[in-house]
């Protein structure tokens, strides 16, 4: 049998994943994990260079990130849960490629450059100015073909790209140089208007809210402005709670857009059709959440498994880095 090509791809542990998650790039790990032999990482260092300050709200997060994507429905049997601090080919690979990449390199990336505004940063640390290489470490430690991320990410998917061209120009072909894979549905919005669905603007639906939340988080919603009473005929092209139908409801979209230019749907029952599709969708992974919150070590026995895993993997990697780079003995 032809081996499977191998994916990587992770989240970093400040906190849990919301629906932005899951269609953004969960969703592609569920449906890709029997056809690819996935590595997900669960980006505890990397989650450190913004909140160093915090390492409890870190450590809760790996459980929760864990949880996440256990409970979307990723078998343990079939991929492999990577908690990046363990992995010591990562810290080795990540000084090594700091070789290959300059200072102004990273500071014109425009994700390091939105997140550093974000963050209200200036002065940049060495950590959060370089995360960028020690992802390209994340992706190369494994030899990952494919990498399944949202469109911010591509900034640092073209540097590992970059990354491992130099590094096999220079060395020899030894490295992997991995593809990406955006999602193809487009970034989702916030519930509030906002462009992005994020923990810090306050707008996410997380995974592991209960069905009450989710009715509580879409009732709030923004819809039409020019839609004052029920009947009003509304504008569903400008309304995100539509957007969410598009997304999460597409067998009733058709027909709610129609209802709503017509003025035979309010917005009120507009969204409880939205609530109760997307409680339908949560339903099991609620399930399987609740299964895991209950089995504590068996989560954390996962992440080991696949972190003494990975890390076989990453020695083998750096037998390889250091024979081309003449490091050998
Ligand atoms: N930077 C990614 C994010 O913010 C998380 C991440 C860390 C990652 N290492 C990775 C994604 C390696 C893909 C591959 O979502």
């Amino acid at each position: 049998m032809e081996k499977k090509k191998r994916i990587l791809t992770g989240d970093r542990t400040t906190g849990k994943l919301h629906l932005g998650h899951y269609v953004g790039s969960l969703s592609n790990r569920v449906r890709l994990q029997d056809e690819y032999d996935s590595f997900i990482l669960l980006a505890d260092i990397q989650a450190l260079t913004t909140h160093f300050e915090n390492p409890d709200l870190i450590r809760g997060s790996i459980y929760d990130v864990a949880i996440d994507n256990l409970s979307v429905g990723l078998d343990p049997e079939k991929i492999t849960l990577v908690q990046q601090s363990q992995i010591t080919a990562i810290a080795e690979l990540t000084e090594i490629y700091s070789l290959l990449v300059t200072v102004n390199t990273l500071r014109h990336n425009p994700t390091i450059k939105s997140e550093a505004a974000a963050y209200g940063y200036n002065d940049l640390t060495i950590g959060f100015l370089g995360y960028p290489v020690s992802q390209t470490a994340d992706i190369t430690f494994c030899g990952a073909h494919l990498v399944p991320v949202g469109e911010d990410q591509r900034p640092h998917l073209e540097l590992a790209r970059k990354i491992v061209r130099r590094f096999n120009d220079l060395y020899g072909e030894t490295l992997t140089e991995p593809e990406i894979l955006l999602s193809d549905c487009p970034r989702l919005a916030g519930l509030d208007g906002n462009a992005k669905m994020g923990k810090s603007l306050g707008n996410a639906i997380y995974l592991s809210d209960d069905a009450a939340t989710v009715e509580q988080k879409v009732r709030s919603a923004v819809t039409d402005p020019g839609r004052i009473t029920a009947k009003d005929p509304g504008n569903p092209d400008i309304c995100v709670v539509n957007r969410y139908h598009g997304v999460f409801n597409k067998a009733e979209h058709e027909e709610i857009c129609a209802s709503c230019r017509a003025g035979t749907i309010g917005c009120v029952a507009c969204k409880k059709r939205l609530a109760a599709a997307l409680n339908g969708m949560l339903d099991p992974i609620r399930e399987r959440r609740a299964y895991y919150e209950n089995h504590l070590d068996e989560v954390r026995q996962i992440i080991q498994a696949g972190s003494d895993k990975a890390n076989r993997e990453g020695n083998e990697t750096m037998r390889r880095v250091k024979d081309a780079m003449r490091l050998s003995l």
